[in-house]
């Protein structure tokens, strides 16, 4: 992208309004419905022009990822340190039902794993509040890749996996979920060091995202979902074992898999279900 800069005088509006429609922050301008958000101080309009179709996409997507993660921080900002943590699984709960039924899940099953494997009880209620929030970051991606059904382009896969630093972003500026922020920017590291965002590796990934992240590729491959046939509890085991080494911590799959592996934890889902 090319930084390009406009100016435009505030007696002319159809100037500014050309100045805007015809930049790339077009779709921000008519979302947030006023060009006063795009333009800088005395009227100077500073932006990319993006150089074909793709970087205009791509910007829009991020324009769009702006938008989210604005609208969540100002609500986070309405509501105070005290009110943060339930509106933000309110908001989660709304927005993304399935996800947030998900997040409760991987909780139960981290703290499960966790406190099975011997850590300290303060460490275990931390790794579970992490597992809770892990996908936080989701309120910032558009729905329209969020529901996606089918496969996404590279431009939206990288939006999507945007949703780990937004929701690092947003915990470390909220004193009482601070702690888990670290976690949940590495929960889609890899134990290979092929992960992301920082392609950390082995031990340096701390010990509550490597149980985060089995535990969510276990709950993602066994969930019910509109489409697709999930896996059963032990194949999905099977998958955990096949990949012990290369995306995950093998002594955390060790762990796993002698512990739960034959055994699943219905509590959640029993309870959404209402049995
Ligand atoms: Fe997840």
């Amino acid at each position: 992208m090319r930084p390009v800069t406009s100016s435009y005088s505030k007696s002319d509006p159809a100037a500014a309004v050309r100045a805007t429609t015809n930049a790339p922050h077009a779709p921000l301008a008519r979302e947030l419905g006023s060009l006063a958000n795009v333009s800088g101080p005395n009227g100077i309009y500073i932006g990319w022009r993006p150089a074909d179709a793709a970087d205009e996409r791509r910007h829009r997507l991020l324009a769009e990822v702006t938008v989210g993660l604005e609208r969540t921080k100002a609500m986070l900002a309405r509501l105070g340190p005290d009110l943060a943590q339930s509106g933000l699984l309110a908001a989660f709960e709304t927005r993304a039902p399935a996800t947030y039924l998900h997040a409760c899940r991987v909780a139960e099953g981290a703290v499960a794993l966790a406190s099975r494997i011997g850590l300290p009880a303060m460490e275990v209620s931390g790794i579970g509040r992490a597992a809770l929030f892990h996908d936080i970051g989701k309120l910032a991606i558009p729905l329209h890749i969020l529901d996606r059904p089918g496969s996404l382009s590279d431009d939206e896969m990288a939006i999507l996996r945007l949703h780990v630093t937004i929701g690092a972003e947003l915990l470390a500026g909220i004193p009482v979920l601070a702690a888990t922020a670290p976690i949940v920017r590495a929960t889609h590291e890899r134990h290979d060091g092929s992960g992301y965002p920082f392609g950390l590796a082995g031990s340096t990934i701390p010990v509550g995202a490597r149980i985060i992240a089995l535990i969510d590729a276990h709950d993602a491959m066994t969930a019910r979902r509109p489409y697709g046939t999930p896996l059963s509890w032990s194949d999905a085991t099977a998958e955990l074992v096949r990949c012990a080494g290369t995306h995950f911590d093998p002594d955390v799959v060790q762990a796993w898999s002698t512990m739960f592996g034959g055994e699943s934890m219905p509590a959640v889902a029993a309870v959404a279900a209402g049995a």
